[in-house]
């Protein structure tokens, strides 16, 4: 960050938690940071090199962490007001993959006691033990349990060298690019160094980076390209930089992004930038290390407000995601749905498809790959997409994909569903697919994100920033988005015109259904009154709504911390009745479709069994759904039988939201869960 003299550190710190409290989603068992423990200038670099930077590294959230270093702050030595010209600090907050959540696992980690050498991480180095092992040959010696600790004392190992070796002007994009040489895995890493005071290198393979720039005096060009000469110094105003791995933290400073690609290395010096490629074929040169290129890049803008990531009257994110779902199902749509119009024709445009869809109509296949939430998605809108494209379809839940290596070929289309677009299943899974030469689509949330950008082609569900850890509104749209899919691969046949502009008029319809249903939130929270104490709840569903089962139990499950299981009521008999008693409650999903009456069946048979129910049915239909016994009722709207899961998960959501806040657990942060996970 370059500064006028006049700003204090505390603004340092102050944008350095409030950016990890915008990341906190992504990861909040523990968290760090680090700043500069004196002030220097450009002349005065020696200062810093003998004053190592300043580390706090906290267990538990956020806000632990802010507590702690003001704590420190106020006990040491350190000058909140003290002024500077120029500042590189980094912060990170963590979800523990390798270590328990403990301050010496947390973020940044270290080179050595001074640190020389500081490292935050996204990410996992898969080769970290064969690399920890020849470091601790080399006298290092390991504080941490993280695959993380190796980085920075690579970068250590690497500098020490360079500097025996007599290259005393190695400079801290080399070291970088020679650690980059030796890591396997994922990663979208910062590094921090007392010998490159003002300066931070960030790098990236297979995790998230962006790069936010913000002039302080003037607007910088967009669409200007720049590298190191070019962008830094045209107009000598001071700037913000700041890289983070989501816009989430950007958003509120800058709009003007550049998403950083796989093996760029982007270099913050005196305030300035330069983007280089590492290039893995290339080593070192007669001993020394070698000068990477660099890069011309362009900054884009990102479409995304502030008030898209704060709450606004809600409590919690979960809260507000799910209330807004009548307008993200409304943005998903615009533009891609087409009524009316002077041949009142019905149709679906979807731009990001259009090239490849006589591609996909010819497939084999059609497989859909996601995780969690995005994976029941896929399931919920299965049957339309069979019987609208006439093409198999196929369901993939990624990781198992990948441990079966299972069959994927040429002539199939593979389909990408993740709200992130960064999960590392879904991820390893698609580059897998593309491997194997099929078409690969993507449908995502997130704009820039590595399954954007890697698929051949795709539809961007634009449901808006989810915070939440628990997935609402994006599986609503989601569904939507696929439903679209449905109909665009069904092009104009006509045999199913009558059923495809049925769709399509159900889908105009959905937002004010959804609006209807969600009147419900007091009858949930009622029925999460009664359930709050229950250590288990099974959801039944089947057709359509088998995925709503799954879902519903999903949501319970993760963010109410109560056991729950989506079953699929044709399978009851073979073996959940075997659980079925006057003490556990059981939600039936009954609404009106083809397979009512099989419902109206698993209902009677758990009435003979006594079972506790509450019954999800279409308005109008609570006595036809509870015939022989007695049980709690929640009316929805009816709508098109294939969008109806959008409708019936909405209930379950608010029953979970309203289970977890009673229960007394975190909303937004269910306990040792991530909204992305990029990890396998
Ligand atoms: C995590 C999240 C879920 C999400 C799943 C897949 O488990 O907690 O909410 O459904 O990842 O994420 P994706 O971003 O690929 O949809």
């Amino acid at each position: 960050l370059n500064f006028n003299v006049s700003r204090e550190r505390r603004y340092i710190l102050e944008v350095l938690f409030n950016g990890l409290r915008r990341l906190e989603y992504r990861g909040y068992d523990s968290a760090g940071i680090s700043i500069d423990s004196s002030i220097y200038s450009g002349s005065d670099l020696n200062r810093q090199i003998f004053t190592p930077p300043l580390v706090f590294r906290q267990e538990g959230n956020i806000e632990s962490l802010v507590k702690s270093v003001y704590q420190d702050v106020d006990a040491t030595d350190l000058n909140l007001e003290e002024s500077f010209s120029i500042h590189a600090g980094i912060a990170h907050t963590r979800w523990a993959t390798h270590g328990e959540p403990a301050p010496r696992n947390s973020h940044p980690q270290t080179s050595d006691a001074g640190n020389e050498f500081l490292v935050v991480h996204n990410g996992v180095v898969t080769n970290y033990e064969v690399l920890k092992e020849t470091l601790v040959r080399h006298g290092f010696t390991f504080e941490s349990e993280t695959d993380t600790e190796v980085i920075p004392k690579l970068a250590k190992f690497v500098f020490d060298k360079a500097n025996e070796e007599g290259d005393q002007s190695v400079t801290f994009s080399q070291v970088v690019i020679e650690v980059m040489r030796h890591l396997e895995g994922a990663y979208a890493l910062i590094f921090k160094s007392r010998h490159y005071p003002n300066e931070l290198i960030a790098c990236k393979r297979g995790s998230p980076l962006l790069l936010g720039v913000k002039e302080l005096a003037e607007e910088a060009s967009i669409g200007a390209s720049f590298n190191d000469t070019k962008f830094l110094s045209s107009n000598g105003q001071p700037k913000e930089l700041f890289l983070s791995s989501d816009a989430n933290a950007l958003v509120e400073h800058t709009k003007k992004v550049l998403v950083v690609e796989d093996g760029e290395v982007v270099h913050l010096k005196d305030g300035g930038v330069s983007i280089l490629k590492f290039d893995q074929a290339k080593g070192k040169r007669g001993g020394t290390l070698s000068r990477p290129a660099s890069v011309q890049r362009a900054l884009s803008i990102l479409e995304m407000e502030v008030e898209q990531i704060n709450k606004g009257k809600y409590e919690h994110y979960m809260q507000k995601e799910i209330h807004e779902q009548p307008e993200s199902l409304t943005t998903t749509m615009r533009g891609r749905l087409i009524r009316g119009g002077s041949c009142k024709a019905k149709t679906v445009l979807l731009g990001g498809l259009k090239d490849h869809l006589k591609t996909i109509r010819r497939s084999r296949r059609i497989v859909f790959i996601g995780c969690g939430t995005s994976y029941n998605a896929s399931l919920a809108a299965r049957p339309i997409l069979e019987e609208l494209s006439g093409i198999p379809v196929t369901m993939e839940i990624a990781s198992d994909l990948l441990d079966r290596q299972g069959p994927i070929y040429r002539e199939d289309t593979a389909v990408f569903v993740s709200q992130s677009g960064e999960t590392a299943d879904t991820l390893n899974a698609l580059e897998y697919a593309l491997e194997n030469g099929a078409l690969c689509v993507g449908i995502t949330n997130t704009v820039g994100s590595a399954i954007a950008r890697k698929t051949h082609c795709g539809v961007h569900i634009n449901a808006g920033a989810e915070i939440g850890v628990a997935s609402t509104k994006a599986y609503t749209s989601q569904i939507v988005v696929m439903a679209m899919l449905a109909l665009a691969i069904g092009g104009d046949l006509i045999s199913s015109q009558e059923r495809r502009e049925a769709v399509i008029d159900g889908l105009f319809d959905l937002p004010s259904k959804v609006k209807e249903v969600l009147k419900l939130d007091q009858e949930m929270k009622d029925l999460a009154k009664l359930l709050i104490a229950e250590q288990s709840l099974l959801v039944f569903g089947r057709g359509y709504n088998y995925a709503t089962a799954l879902e519903g139990a999903l949501k319970v499950k993760e963010v109410a911390l109560m056991h729950s299981e989506g079953i699929l009521a044709g399978e009851m008999k073979h073996g959940p009745l075997a659980l079925v008693d006057e003490t556990l409650p059981i939600f039936v999903i009954a609404t009106r479709d083809a397979c009512f009456s099989k419902q109206q069946s698993v209902i009677q048979q758990l009435h003979a069994r006594k079972g506790r129910l509450i019954v999800m049915c279409t308005k109008g239909d609570a006595a036809s759904v509870c015939v022989g016994g007695s049980c709690r009722v929640i009316e929805v709207p009816q709508a098109e039988d294939c969008l109806q899961p959008v409708i019936n998960i909405v209930p379950l959501q608010l029953l979970a939201y309203h289970l977890t806040v009673l229960r007394g657990h975190n909303v937004d942060q269910p306990r040792n869960l991530a909204k992305s996970v990029t990890t396998e």
